[in-house]
C-alpha cells in the first residue's frame, strides 16, 4: 500500500502537432483531494497538457489514468463521465445563449423540452456560490470578461467534477473575486475534490498548492511539495535561470502633451473624465474590475455611445468615432478581451499582425512579402513563441497570442498607447519583457497608459497613477503617494479627494 493514491496521472505523455511535438513524455501524478498547481512559461504546454486530460485533444503516445484506470477519452463528455472537468482559458462560451444556458449546455434540464424555470434557477444557485449577482438570463454576449470567467466556472461547478482543472480562473478576476474562489476551491478541497490549478500568479499558488509541478518547453522539470519553494524559486525553475528585478527604472516625462481628453462621459460607466498625457510619461488607472476603466477608453473610441468635450493628440484637435480613426490619429488602444476584440484567432498570425496597417502593405498590391518581414521581426521583437508562423492565431498559446495582439497594434506606431490588461495570462519571463518594451516606448517619447487590475505591476511601471471609482477619476497619485494603500483607500471610497477631476488643464 506504498503506492500513492493518484486521482490522475500521465504516464510518458507526448503530443505532436503536424511534425511539431509540444509535449515530450510528460510523467507526475495529481493525488486524490489536493490542490496542484501546474506552472510554466507561455507555450511550455500546460494547456495542451489539460486539453488532453480534459478530453478535448488526444495524446500522440503516452498513458492517461483516471482513478486507477487507464482512460481512453474520445471526447470532455468522456472525462465528465469520469469526473473530470476543464475549465478554459480561453472562454468556450456561447455568446448568444443565456448564462443559464451556457451553464447547462449539451445537458440541458427537461430533455428537448428546456425547462428554463429549474435552468435559470440552477444556474443562480451555482453563481451565488461563486458571490456573483448575475441574472442567469442575461446572454453572454454582454457580459464582461470577469463575468465571463465566473460563468465558465459555474458552468464547470454544475457538472460535479471530482477532478476540477483550472486554466488561468484568476487571470481576470479582481482581489475580492479572487478571494471567493480561493475559499470556493479550499471547500472543494475539504469535500475531496481534487483540484489542478494553472497560474501564472505565483504568490497565488504559494497560497493554495499543496503541490506544485514545473513544466518548461514540454517537459517537467520539477513536482513536489510547494511549501518548500517561494515563488521566486517557483520563477526561476519555469525560465530556467535566476531572473532579475522585474521593473526597469522609471524614466521621465518629457513635457510636450502628447494626450488631452476633457470631459468624457459613458452613460452608465463614467462621467466627466478629464486628464492629460504627457510625451514619455507612463501612467496608470487603478480601479476595482468594474470600475469603468475598460468602458472609458471604449467610449473613447468610439465603440460604445458617448459624449466628449475636446481630444486633443500631440496638440492637434481630433475626431475619434472608431478605433481605425484613433489609431490614424496616433492613439491605438489594446483591449483586455484579447479573443472577443483583439484578434482574429481563426486568421493566421500574418493577416492578425497586419490587419490595422493594411494600408501600408496594400501598395499598390498586397506586399505578402513585406507582411512576412514585419511578422518575422515581430516575433523576434516580442518573442512570440510559435512552432510554425503560418498556423491560425488560436494555435499559439495565451500569452503568445498576447504579446501578437500587443506587436499588432505597435504596428501603426502610434504616438499614445493605451493598454488594457497588457500582461494577461503573460508568464513572469514575458511580463518582464513587456514591462521593459512600454519603458522603452515611453523612452522614446511615446505615451503609455496601463490599465490592470494588478496593483504591483501599476506601481512599479507607472510614474503617475489616476484612480476610478465607479466611473469617475476619484485620485491622482504620484511619487511618495503612490503606494498601495493610498490607491486601494481611493479605489474602494475609503478616501474621497477634491470632487474636482484630476488635471483639469494640462501644466
Ligand atoms: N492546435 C495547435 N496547433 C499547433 N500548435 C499548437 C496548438 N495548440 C498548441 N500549440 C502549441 O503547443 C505549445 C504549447 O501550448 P500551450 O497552449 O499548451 O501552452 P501554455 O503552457 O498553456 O501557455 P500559456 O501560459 O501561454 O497559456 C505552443 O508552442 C503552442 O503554439
Ligand atoms: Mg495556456
Amino acid at each position: 500500500m506504498s503506492q500513492p493514491s493518484y486521482a490522475a496521472e500521465f504516464k510518458s505523455i507526448t503530443k505532436s502537432f503536424g511534425p511539431v511535438e509540444v509535449l515530450h513524455g510528460v510523467s507526475f501524478g495529481i493525488l486524490a483531494g489536493e490542490v496542484q498547481a501546474l506552472i510554466g512559461e507561455n507555450g511550455a504546454g500546460k494547456s495542451t497538457l489539460m486539453k488532453i486530460l480534459g478530453g478535448y485533444q488526444p495524446p500522440t503516445s503516452g498513458e492517461l489514468i483516471i482513478a486507477g484506470q487507464p482512460a481512453t477519452l474520445h471526447s470532455s463528455r468522456d472525462a465528465e463521465a469520469r469526473g473530470v472537468v476543464l475549465i478554459h482559458q480561453e472562454f468556450n462560451l456561447a455568446d448568444d445563449l443565456t448564462v443559464a444556458q451556457n451553464i447547462f449546455l449539451g445537458r440541458e434540464i427537461g430533455g428537448a423540452l428546456l425547462n428554463d424555470a429549474a435552468m435559470n434557477r440552477e444556474a443562480g444557485a451555482a453563481l451565488l456560490r461563486l458571490g456573483v449577482t448575475l441574472d442567469p438570463r442575461s446572454r453572454v454576449r454582454n457580459l464582461s470578461v470577469p463575468q465571463k470567467q465566473l460563468v465558465e466556472i459555474a458552468k464547470a461547478l454544475a457538472r460535479q467534477a471530482r477532478v476540477l482543472i483550472m486554466d488561468e480562473p484568476t487571470a481576470a478576476l479582481t482581489v475580492r473575486e479572487t478571494e471567493v474562489l480561493f475559499g470556493l476551491i479550499r471547500q472543494l478541497r475539504s469535500e475531496g475534490v481534487t483540484i489542478l490549478y494553472i497560474s501564472h500568479k505565483l504568490e497565488e499558488v504559494k497560497a493554495l498548492a499543496d503541490t506544485v509541478t514545473v513544466l518548461r518547453d514540454g517537459a517537467v522539470v520539477q513536482t513536489g511539495p510547494a511549501a518548500e519553494l517561494t515563488p521566486h524559486q517557483m520563477a526561476n525553475l519555469m525560465v530556467g535561470r535566476e531572473l532579475e528585478d522585474m521593473f526597469p527604472v522609471k524614466g521621465q516625462p518629457t513635457g510636450q502633451e502628447l494626450l488631452h481628453v476633457e470631459d468624457l462621459s459613458v452613460p452608465g460607466w463614467a462621467r466627466g473624465i478629464t486628464f492629460t498625457l504627457r510625451a514619455g510619461e507612463v501612467l496608470g488607472l487603478a480601479g476595482l474590475v468594474g470600475s469603468g476603466r475598460t468602458e472609458l477608453f471604449e467610449g473613447l473610441l468610439g465603440l460604445r455611445p458617448r459624449t466628449l468635450g475636446k481630444v486633443r493628440i500631440a496638440g492637434k484637435a481630433v475626431r475619434l468615432n472608431s478605433p481605425q480613426d484613433a489609431a490614424r490619429a496616433g492613439l491605438v488602444y489594446l483591449s483586455e478581451d484579447r479573443k472577443g476584440k483583439g484578434l482574429l484567432v481563426d486568421f493566421k498570425l500574418r493577416p492578425n499582425l497586419t490587419l490595422m496597417t493594411l494600408e501600408h502593405y496594400a501598395h499598390p498590391l498586397l506586399n505578402v512579402k513585406a507582411e512576412q518581414v514585419a511578422l518575422t521581426k515581430a516575433v523576434g521583437d516580442y518573442g512570440i513563441r510559435s512552432g510554425r508562423l503560418d498556423v491560425p492565431a488560436s494555435a499559439l498559446s495565451g500569452g503568445n497570442q498576447q504579446k501578437l495582439a500587443l506587436a499588432r497594434i505597435l504596428e501603426v506606431n502610434p504616438q499614445v498607447i493605451v493598454l488594457d490588461e497588457p500582461t494577461r495570462g503573460v508568464d513572469v519571463g514575458a511580463k518582464r519583457e513587456i514591462y521593459l518594451l512600454i519603458h522603452q516606448l515611453a523612452a522614446s517619447g511615446k505615451g503609455v497608459i496601463v490599465v490592470s487590475s494588478e496593483l504591483a505591476e501599476l506601481l512599479g511601471l507607472c510614474q503617475r497613477l489616476l484612480v476610478v471609482r465607479e466611473g469617475q477619476i476619484v485620485g491622482e497619485l504620484s511619487g511618495a503617494e503612490m503606494n498601495e494603500q493610498e490607491v486601494i483607500q481611493y479605489a474602494t471610497g475609503l478616501k474621497v479627494a477634491s470632487a474636482q477631476p484630476a488635471h483639469r488643464e494640462s501644466a
